[in-house]
Protein backbone atom coordinates (compact mmCIF):
# COMPACT_ATOMS: atom_id res chain seq x y z
CA UNK A 1 0.00 0.00 0.00
CA UNK A 2 1.59 3.47 -0.97
CA UNK A 3 1.53 5.59 1.86
CA UNK A 4 2.89 9.43 1.49
CA UNK A 5 2.92 11.66 4.08
CA UNK A 6 3.71 16.05 4.62
CA UNK A 7 5.10 17.41 7.56
CA UNK A 8 5.30 21.24 7.00
CA UNK A 9 5.62 23.99 9.61
CA UNK A 10 8.08 26.79 10.47
CA UNK A 11 11.64 26.16 11.88
CA UNK A 12 12.02 24.44 15.51
CA UNK A 13 8.40 23.50 15.45
CA UNK A 14 9.60 19.85 16.32
CA UNK A 15 9.01 18.45 12.64
CA UNK A 16 12.17 16.04 11.87
CA UNK A 17 12.14 14.63 15.45
CA UNK A 18 8.55 13.77 14.81
CA UNK A 19 8.67 12.72 11.10
CA UNK A 20 11.70 10.14 12.06
CA UNK A 21 10.15 8.52 14.74
CA UNK A 22 6.34 8.15 12.60
CA UNK A 23 8.68 7.39 9.96
CA UNK A 24 9.63 4.56 12.08
CA UNK A 25 6.35 3.21 12.99
CA UNK A 26 5.06 3.01 9.35
CA UNK A 27 8.50 1.95 7.68
CA UNK A 28 8.66 5.13 5.59
CA UNK A 29 11.82 6.77 4.27
CA UNK A 30 12.36 9.71 6.30
CA UNK A 31 12.87 12.96 3.72
CA UNK A 32 14.51 15.81 5.25
CA UNK A 33 13.71 18.49 2.79
CA UNK A 34 15.77 21.28 4.74
CA UNK A 35 18.73 19.32 4.69
CA UNK A 36 18.97 19.49 1.18
CA UNK A 37 18.67 23.22 0.90
CA UNK A 38 21.38 23.45 3.83
CA UNK A 39 23.78 21.07 1.73
CA UNK A 40 23.57 23.20 -1.09
CA UNK A 41 24.00 26.42 1.37
CA UNK A 42 26.81 24.71 2.73
CA UNK A 43 28.79 23.93 -0.39
CA UNK A 44 27.63 27.36 -2.47
CA UNK A 45 29.44 28.91 0.80
CA UNK A 46 32.14 26.56 0.70
CA UNK A 47 32.92 27.86 -2.80
CA UNK A 48 31.90 31.41 -2.52
CA UNK A 49 29.21 31.16 -4.70
CA UNK A 50 26.53 33.94 -3.90
CA UNK A 51 23.02 33.53 -3.62
CA UNK A 52 22.76 35.80 -6.99
CA UNK A 53 24.74 33.93 -8.92
CA UNK A 54 22.38 31.48 -10.34
CA UNK A 55 24.18 29.87 -13.40
CA UNK A 56 27.09 29.23 -10.78
CA UNK A 57 24.41 27.87 -8.50
CA UNK A 58 22.85 25.25 -11.18
CA UNK A 59 26.24 24.19 -12.60
CA UNK A 60 26.99 23.36 -8.41
CA UNK A 61 23.50 21.06 -7.92
CA UNK A 62 24.06 19.32 -11.05
CA UNK A 63 26.87 18.33 -9.85
CA UNK A 64 25.59 17.19 -6.62
CA UNK A 65 24.56 13.36 -5.36
CA UNK A 66 21.62 13.65 -2.60
CA UNK A 67 20.12 10.68 -1.03
CA UNK A 68 19.05 9.63 2.89
CA UNK A 69 20.88 6.65 4.67
CA UNK A 70 19.37 6.42 7.94
CA UNK A 71 17.78 9.45 8.15
CA UNK A 72 21.01 11.22 7.23
CA UNK A 73 21.85 13.31 4.24
CA UNK A 74 24.75 12.16 1.87
CA UNK A 75 26.12 14.61 0.20
CA UNK A 76 28.53 13.25 -2.29
CA UNK A 77 28.77 10.30 -0.52
CA UNK A 78 29.41 12.39 3.12
CA UNK A 79 27.50 12.30 5.73
CA UNK A 80 27.18 15.99 6.23
CA UNK A 81 24.80 16.19 9.26
CA UNK A 82 27.23 18.54 11.49
CA UNK A 83 28.20 20.64 9.05
CA UNK A 84 24.53 22.00 7.79
CA UNK A 85 23.13 21.82 11.72
CA UNK A 86 25.65 24.87 12.28
CA UNK A 87 24.92 27.63 12.82
CA UNK A 88 26.39 29.77 9.90
CA UNK A 89 24.31 27.79 7.69
CA UNK A 90 21.14 28.20 9.57
CA UNK A 91 21.96 31.77 9.45
CA UNK A 92 22.52 31.97 5.38
CA UNK A 93 19.91 28.78 3.97
CA UNK A 94 16.76 31.08 4.10
CA UNK A 95 18.57 33.41 0.84
CA UNK A 96 19.86 30.27 -0.75
CA UNK A 97 16.11 28.72 -0.32
CA UNK A 98 14.00 31.62 -1.77
CA UNK A 99 16.45 31.24 -5.31
CA UNK A 100 13.48 29.96 -7.66
CA UNK A 101 16.19 28.27 -9.65
CA UNK A 102 17.35 26.31 -6.07
CA UNK A 103 13.96 25.22 -5.33
CA UNK A 104 12.79 23.93 -8.82
CA UNK A 105 15.87 21.61 -8.90
CA UNK A 106 15.46 20.23 -5.19
CA UNK A 107 11.44 19.92 -6.19
CA UNK A 108 12.43 17.51 -8.84
CA UNK A 109 14.77 15.33 -6.95
CA UNK A 110 12.29 15.64 -3.70
CA UNK A 111 9.67 13.96 -5.98
CA UNK A 112 11.96 11.35 -7.85
CA UNK A 113 12.51 9.91 -4.44
CA UNK A 114 8.60 9.61 -3.17
CA UNK A 115 7.90 8.01 -6.57
CA UNK A 116 10.34 5.51 -5.72
CA UNK A 117 10.40 5.22 -1.92
CA UNK A 118 7.03 5.17 0.51
CA UNK A 119 7.99 8.24 2.35
CA UNK A 120 7.74 10.65 5.04
CA UNK A 121 9.20 14.09 4.01
CA UNK A 122 8.60 17.32 6.22
CA UNK A 123 9.79 21.05 4.86
CA UNK A 124 7.93 24.32 4.12
CA UNK A 125 6.06 23.32 0.73
CA UNK A 126 6.01 19.93 1.08
CA UNK A 127 1.99 19.89 1.40
CA UNK A 128 1.30 22.99 -1.01
CA UNK A 129 4.03 22.64 -3.69
CA UNK A 130 5.96 18.93 -3.98
CA UNK A 131 3.50 16.40 -2.93
CA UNK A 132 0.18 18.29 -3.42
CA UNK A 133 -1.62 14.80 -3.65
CA UNK A 134 -0.49 13.55 -0.53
CA UNK A 135 -2.98 11.92 1.41
CA UNK A 136 -1.45 12.88 5.09
CA UNK A 137 -0.96 15.95 5.40
CA UNK A 138 0.01 17.85 8.65
CA UNK A 139 1.55 21.34 9.55
CA UNK A 140 3.67 21.88 13.10
CA UNK A 141 3.67 25.02 14.61
CA UNK A 142 4.92 26.46 18.26
CA UNK A 143 5.09 29.89 19.77
CA UNK A 144 9.15 31.28 18.28
CA UNK A 145 10.08 31.21 22.18
CA UNK A 146 9.42 27.93 22.58
CA UNK A 147 10.81 26.99 19.34
CA UNK A 148 13.98 29.35 19.92
CA UNK A 149 13.88 27.62 23.68
CA UNK A 150 14.43 24.13 21.77
CA UNK A 151 16.98 25.44 19.23
CA UNK A 152 18.86 26.37 22.07
CA UNK A 153 18.92 23.33 23.89
CA UNK A 154 19.79 21.23 20.52
CA UNK A 155 22.87 23.55 19.84
CA UNK A 156 23.99 23.51 23.86
CA UNK A 157 23.81 20.13 24.06
CA UNK A 158 26.19 20.10 21.00
CA UNK A 159 28.47 22.40 23.29
CA UNK A 160 28.63 25.35 21.09
CA UNK A 161 28.58 29.01 22.31
CA UNK A 162 24.85 30.43 21.76
CA UNK A 163 22.57 32.79 22.94
CA UNK A 164 19.36 32.44 23.48
CA UNK A 165 17.82 35.50 22.28
CA UNK A 166 20.55 35.71 19.17
CA UNK A 167 18.36 32.54 18.51
CA UNK A 168 14.90 34.05 18.86
CA UNK A 169 16.14 36.87 16.61
CA UNK A 170 17.16 34.42 13.77
CA UNK A 171 14.38 32.31 14.03
CA UNK A 172 11.95 35.29 13.41
CA UNK A 173 13.72 36.30 10.83
CA UNK A 174 13.97 32.99 8.92
CA UNK A 175 9.94 32.80 9.46
CA UNK A 176 9.74 36.14 7.70
CA UNK A 177 12.14 35.15 4.63
CA UNK A 178 10.40 31.92 4.34
CA UNK A 179 6.74 33.11 4.16
CA UNK A 180 7.28 35.80 2.32
CA UNK A 181 9.59 34.83 -0.24
CA UNK A 182 7.90 34.98 -3.75
CA UNK A 183 8.22 31.03 -4.97
CA UNK A 184 6.76 28.57 -2.32
CA UNK A 185 6.31 30.55 0.69
CA UNK A 186 5.64 28.65 3.92
CA UNK A 187 2.15 28.13 4.59
CA UNK A 188 -0.45 25.74 5.23
CA UNK A 189 -2.01 23.41 3.03
CA UNK A 190 -5.86 23.63 2.94
CA UNK A 191 -6.40 20.47 3.51
CA UNK A 192 -3.47 19.68 6.35
CA UNK A 193 -4.00 19.10 9.97
CA UNK A 194 -2.52 22.07 11.87
CA UNK A 195 -1.31 20.94 15.02
CA UNK A 196 0.06 23.47 17.68
CA UNK A 197 3.10 21.52 19.96
CA UNK A 198 4.16 24.51 22.25
CA UNK A 199 2.23 22.87 25.06
CA UNK A 200 2.60 19.09 23.64
CA UNK A 201 4.80 16.43 24.40
CA UNK A 202 6.85 15.07 21.49
CA UNK A 203 4.68 11.40 22.16
CA UNK A 204 1.71 13.79 22.72
CA UNK A 205 1.99 15.15 18.91
CA UNK A 206 3.51 11.49 17.51
CA UNK A 207 0.52 9.99 19.04
CA UNK A 208 -1.92 12.38 17.26
CA UNK A 209 -0.17 11.75 14.05
CA UNK A 210 0.20 8.05 14.23
CA UNK A 211 -3.62 7.69 15.54
CA UNK A 212 -4.89 10.00 12.46
CA UNK A 213 -2.90 7.74 10.31
CA UNK A 214 -3.90 4.73 11.91
CA UNK A 215 -7.67 5.31 11.05
CA UNK A 216 -7.69 6.78 7.77
CA UNK A 217 -5.11 3.60 6.66
CA UNK A 218 -7.46 0.90 8.42
CA UNK A 219 -11.16 2.10 8.33
CA UNK A 220 -11.97 0.34 5.24
O1 LIG B 1 13.87 22.83 8.33
P1 LIG B 1 15.21 23.58 8.32
O2 LIG B 1 15.31 24.63 9.37
O3 LIG B 1 16.39 22.66 8.32
O4 LIG B 1 15.20 24.33 6.90
C1 LIG B 1 16.27 25.13 6.49
C2 LIG B 1 15.81 26.23 5.58
O5 LIG B 1 15.45 25.69 4.30
C3 LIG B 1 14.59 27.03 6.05
O6 LIG B 1 14.96 28.30 6.50
C4 LIG B 1 13.72 27.18 4.84
C5 LIG B 1 14.29 26.28 3.80
N1 LIG B 1 13.37 25.24 3.36
C6 LIG B 1 12.52 25.55 2.33
O7 LIG B 1 12.50 26.69 1.87
N2 LIG B 1 11.72 24.59 1.81
C7 LIG B 1 11.72 23.35 2.31
N3 LIG B 1 10.92 22.41 1.77
C8 LIG B 1 12.57 23.03 3.41
C9 LIG B 1 13.38 24.01 3.92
Amino acid sequence: MRITVAIDGPAGAGKSTIAKMVGNKFNLMYINTGAMYRAITLKAMEMKISSNNIQALCNLIDRLEMHFENNKLILNGENVEDKITMPIISQNVSEYAAVPEVREKLVFLQRKMSERYNVIMDGRDIGTVVLKDAPFKFYLTASPEERANRRYTELKNKNLDVQYNKILEEIKERDYIDSNRKINPLRKAEDAIEIDTTNLTIEEVINKICSHISKQLYKK
